[in-house]
């Protein structure tokens, strides 16, 4: 059958978009590019915010629409907003055959097969507390085909699924299930597998992701472990890891950053808020100065480290002093870019309970603004300071239009981009030839999101 997917939300959904691609053209399917000439269509869906379910909202309407015209479709609805709504989504929409949540996408094909014998079905993980099978933690990942992985020199590869932090406005422990570590050993076969078919660059994915710990028998593999177990995998030239989250980023990791080469510079871990009152209302488990004393700690064992955030703005009753804490916070702590969130209450969380949102939408809106006003600076400062250095770039590809200044591509010349290890965006001349290698680029100029350069002789 020809399946059509479209992903919404964070780089865990598009891995599993990904290993979900893998699976079905394992099993015969065909993945294509367009809606509307496809058997299947499929939503890998993120509960995040409150927009982004309504995007899926919106195109399970127009499915609705089409439903009367032309060819029967196969529609399913997988991941995060599936496992949230469950048969809800069959009963809103009747042209919704398949409901998947997130933890049991390795049964797609067949899924599928059953709904196109109109056998449509609703497939949910377990609920929190009830264990899940040691299949479904690991099938959907050991199944993945390298040859189908979309980039030729970078993967990312997941390290564990779940989350046990419950952040008071957060619905992904809920979604998502439990903190579960993946065996160091299938990751490194995976990673191993990724290197020798060409990828130089592994991201390690988790919501949570130095929270990473196995246990079996009398052993204990932690995160800093882990990444002295994959380090010195041949090949391999850069591992990174997101997201991290403050409570347990130990030093042994930082130490494992500072001593593997290979291991990237690069920290996102998001604060949140800089307020104390507010953090203790969203469960984050730290203060302010805990978080500062983290950042202080990082830049001490790691010096060159480069960091990154996101926070929330409009938290129930966030005052502007709450807010200036944030600003503040991103001042000194000179992330090189930080997201920025409007709170959007989520149902089944502590938040959505027991708190109302109370900042009104132009006071979020505004907030937002500012933070990322102030963001902008230091992210400009971060850039120039840059300037004059020349950093090792693995290239993507031709930059897009949006990145282009006015220079005109010329046959063995484009505009390329490319990142550095410190996730910079760099934006240099040269040939297309260069995708997928690295690159040394000398920096002439910066912008608040990227860096602009000439190769290096
Ligand atoms: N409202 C707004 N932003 C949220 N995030 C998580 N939950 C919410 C919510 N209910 C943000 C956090 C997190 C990022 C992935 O999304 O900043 O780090
Ligand atoms: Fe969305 Fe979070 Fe689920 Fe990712 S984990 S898809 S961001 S709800």
């Amino acid at each position: 059958m020809k399946v059509y997917l479209e992903t919404f939300g964070c780089q865990m959904n598009r891995l599993d978009s990904e290993l979900v691609a893998s699976v079905l053209v394992q099993a015969g399917h065909e993945m294509v590019r367009d809606g509307r000439g496809a058997d299947v269509v499929l939503y890998n869906t993120c509960s995040v915010r409150e927009h982004a379910e309504e995007k899926v909202h919106s195109r399970l309407g127009e499915q609705m629409h089409r439903g009367g015209r032309g060819r029967r479709m196969i529609v399913g609805v997988l991941g995060c907003m599936a496992q949230r709504l469950g048969d809800d989504l069959r009963k809103r929409y009747a042209c919704v055959d398949i409901v998947c949540g997130p933890g049991r996408l390795h049964e797609l094909g067949d899924l599928i097969a059953e709904a196109g014998a109109g056998q449509g079905r609703v497939a949910l993980d377990p609920r929190r507390g009830e264990r899940k099978s040691g299949a479904d933690i690991e099938s959907l990942d050991s199944a993945r085909d390298a040859d189908l992985v979309p980039s030729a020199s970078q993967a990312y590869v997941r390290v564990m699924r779940g989350c046990d932090k419950f952040c008071s406005y957060c619905i992904v422990p809920f979604v998502r299930g439990p903190e579960t570590s993946r065996r160091p050993e299938d990751v490194a076969a995976e990673v191993r597998r990724l290197v020798d078919t060409g990828r130089s660059e592994i991201t390690l994915l988790g919501q949570t992701v130095n929270s990473y710990n196995f246990s079996d028998g009398g052993r204990t593999v932690r995160f800093g472990d882990l990444l002295g177990m994959l380090s010195p995998i041949g090949g391999l030239r850069r591992l990174r890891f997101v997201t991290s989250h403050p409570v347990g980023f130990d030093d042994d990791i930082l130490q494992a950053m500072r001593d593997l080469p290979n291991v990237c510079e690069y920290i996102h871990c998001p604060p949140q808020s800089g307020s104390d009152r507010v953090l203790g209302a969203m469960n984050r488990g730290y203060t302010r100065s805990e978080y500062d004393d983290f950042i202080a700690r990082a830049r001490a064992i790691v010096p060159s480290v480069v960091l990154a955030g996101d926070f929330i703005v409009g938290f129930p009753g966030e005052t502007e002093e709450d807010h200036s804490a944030s600003a503040e916070l991103i001042r000194r702590s000179g992330f090189k870019n930080s997201f920025i969130f409007k709170y959007s209450p989520r149902d089944g969380t502590t938040a959505a309970r027991r708190l109302a949102d109370d900042v009104p939408l132009d006071v979020k809106k505004r907030r937002n603004n500012e933070l990322l006003a102030v963001q902008a600076e230091v992210s400009l400062a971060h850039h120039r300071a840059m300037i004059g250095r020349t950093v090792e770039v693995l290239v993507e590809g031709p930059s897009p239009r949006a990145n282009r200044q006015a220079s005109p591509a010329t046959k063995d010349k484009t505009q390329l981009i490319g990142r550095s290890r410190w996730d910079h965006i760099v934006v240099f001349d040269g040939p297309d030839s260069l995708a997928g290698t690295y690159a040394d680029v000398s920096v002439y100029d910066a912008t608040s999101l990227t860096l602009f350069g000439r190769r290096a002789r």
